[in-house]
Parts: C-alpha cells; sequence; structure tokens
C-alpha cells in the first residue's frame, strides 16, 4: 500500500465529531514499514489528539524511531497544513530534508520538506549551555 492510501484509508476511521474535519496521516519509518493514525477528538477539547500524533505513536509502539516521509491528507479546501505541535513532533523522529505531502481528498497535493515546515527548529542542541551552568 503506498503513503497516500494508507493515509486516505486511516482517515476514515478518525474520530472528529466536534471539528468535523477528519485527517489522517501515514508515515514511513526507516525499516520501509507504513504506520499510520488518525485525529481522535474528545468533549475536553484540548484532550484530542492529531491524525500526526497517531502515527507517529504507533511507529513508536512498533519499536521504530526514525521516519523517512510523511503524508497528510483531509477534506479541506486546500492541501492541509501540521499544526506548529506535529511540526515538532515529526522532527523528533525525521531529518531536516524528510519530505512531507500535503493532500485534500480532491486530490490537490504540496510537498515541503521538515526544515521548511519548521525552519529555526528547537532541538537539543539548544539544552547544552543548560547542562553546562546547571
Ligand atoms: N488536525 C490534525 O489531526 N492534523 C493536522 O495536521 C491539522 C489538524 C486535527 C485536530 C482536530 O481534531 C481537527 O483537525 C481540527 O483542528
Amino acid at each position: 500500500m503506498s503513503l497516500s492510501d494508507a493515509a486516505r484509508a486511516v482517515r476514515a476511521n478518525a474520530y472528529a465529531p466536534y471539528s468535523n474535519f477528519k485527517v489522517g496521516a501515514a508515515l514511513r519509518a526507516a525499516s520501509g514499514a507504513i504506520f499510520s493514525g488518525c485525529n481522535v477528538e474528545n468533549v475536553a477539547y484540548p484532550e484530542g489528539t492529531c491524525a500526526e500524533a497517531g502515527a507517529i505513536a504507533a511507529m513508536v509502539a512498533a519499536g521504530e524511531t526514525r521516519l523517512t516521509e510523511v503524508y497528510v491528507i483531509a477534506d479541506s479546501p486546500a492541501p492541509v497544513p501540521p499544526c506548529g505541535g506535529c511540526r515538532q513532533k515529526l522532527m523528533e523522529f525525521g531529518a531536516p530534508d524528510t519530505r512531507v505531502t500535503l493532500a485534500t481528498t480532491a486530490g490537490r497535493e504540496t510537498s515541503y520538506t521538515l526544515a521548511e515546515l519548521l525552519p529555526g527548529a528547537f532541538a537539543n542542541a539548544h539544552m547544552e549551555t543548560a547542562k553546562d551552568s546547571a
């Protein structure tokens, strides 16, 4: 199954009764395996989780911690951009040149690297001084 097929398929299972905005995400892990996730909302709105977070959790639960490619799809007028938190979550397991394809269910696609989506990302290196002065 392709990354786009996996994202489109898992989107059907999204639990989004509050926003009515279903999102599907699929990622390819370093092994080549594909993991997917959908958004899971909650009546306590901030407790909801994004599709990207679900896909990342599935990958880590399966024992993998590197991702090489991401695909996100929603029924949006323009290809759906990951929220800020998800950009940081993807960067944790991806690389600056990791390709992230954003799509609409109507078939529009646009693609960015993770570095383009999250310029100046916070990284472990930013904590080095704090460690030194502790
Ligand atoms: N959402 C995602 O799952 N991923 C994105 O990239 C953008 C937003 C979800 C969160 C919430 O359930 C709904 O879309 C509306 O914000």
